[in-house]
């Protein structure tokens, strides 16, 4: 393709920048347009597919607002996620995120059902409450699995000998304490619903190895740049807020990278 062409023109940009900067956030986008950006961009620039695609969007629960076609709407971003990445990781509440395991897109499959478990929540309304929140793990079949990642030493060591007999795996609940009040304090954006770097963390090793791309449309906070960028990996980050990127820019020290209007019109016309 020639060098003018804006689309492989971004792509070299984009790569260049996560080579110096190991974590990117886009200017202000919409998901299905990054999800549709970061296709046509892995198909000019092979360096750029991305290994994990990370899916936090609002809950349909209040926060966020909600919608009546809610689980199609999703549906559509797992299918954009799918083409963009091996394994998918959707959030959600478990009585929402329920709804997708039987309508998952071709040709992700459920890998695992993660739940995230705190006992910190401070609602005050009568009942249960809230402890936890879903996470499923979706995977393509070529999405590769990293289990090795959580060997202690003597598993190791083991490995070494030809004498471990099974890969253990971590456990498919994660506990981890919201972070709120004095919880997490420093690792505190004032986003409504910033994850912790400690769930996020399983969640990339399993996924990815060091030098693997990550991407999240749905960045909030910026969490799955913060983990990328202590576990070594590189990441590709956007929202629709123009307040969160700004968020981003901060918590990570870096700069957006503006998507330039030719190559938007250009993705329209695809
Ligand atoms: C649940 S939060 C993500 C929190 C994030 N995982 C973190 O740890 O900070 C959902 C995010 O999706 C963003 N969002 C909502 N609709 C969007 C859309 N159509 N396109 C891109 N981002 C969107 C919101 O602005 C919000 O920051």
């Amino acid at each position: 393709m020639a060098a003018t062409d804006p689309l492989a023109s971004f792509a070299a940009t984009l790569d260049a920048r996560l080579t110096s900067d190991g974590v990117v956030v886009l200017s202000p986008l919409d998901v299905e347009r990054s999800l549709t950006l970061l296709t046509a961009v892995a198909v000019v620039a092979p360096t750029l597919r991305a290994d994990c695609c990370m899916l936090d969007p609002w809950y349909n629960k209040g926060l966020g607002g909600t919608r009546d076609d809610y689980t199609d709407y999703i549906v559509g971003l797992l299918d954009g996620a799918a083409r963009v990445a091996p394994h998918t990781y959707l959030w959600g509440f478990p009585e929402i995120v329920a709804r997708f395991v039987d309508r998952l897109p071709e040709p992700l499959t459920l890998t695992a059902w993660l739940t995230w478990y705190y006992k910190n929540n401070p609602s005050v309304i009568r009942g249960w409450r809230s402890a936890q929140m879903t996470c499923l793990h979706l995977s393509r079949p070529d999405g590769v699995l990293h289990p090795e990642a959580f060997l202690n030493e003597a598993q190791l060591a083991k490995q070494a000998e030809g004498k471990l007999r099974y890969l253990p795996g971590p456990p498919s609940v994660i506990e981890s304490a919201l972070l709120v009040g004095f919880i997490g304090r420093t690792e505190q954006t004032g986003h409504p619903s910033q994850k912790p770097v400690a769930v996020y963390e399983p969640l990339v090793k399993m996924a990815t190895v060091e030098g693997d791309l990550l991407v999240d449309p749905m960045c909030g906070s910026g969490t799955t740049g913060a983990v990328a960028r202590t576990l070594g990996r590189r990441a590709v980050l956007a929202d629709v807020e123009a307040d969160y990127v700004t968020m981003v820019e901060q918590r990570l020290g870096i700069r957006r990278l503006t998507v330039p209007a030719t190559v938007l019109r250009a993705l329209d016309r695809t």
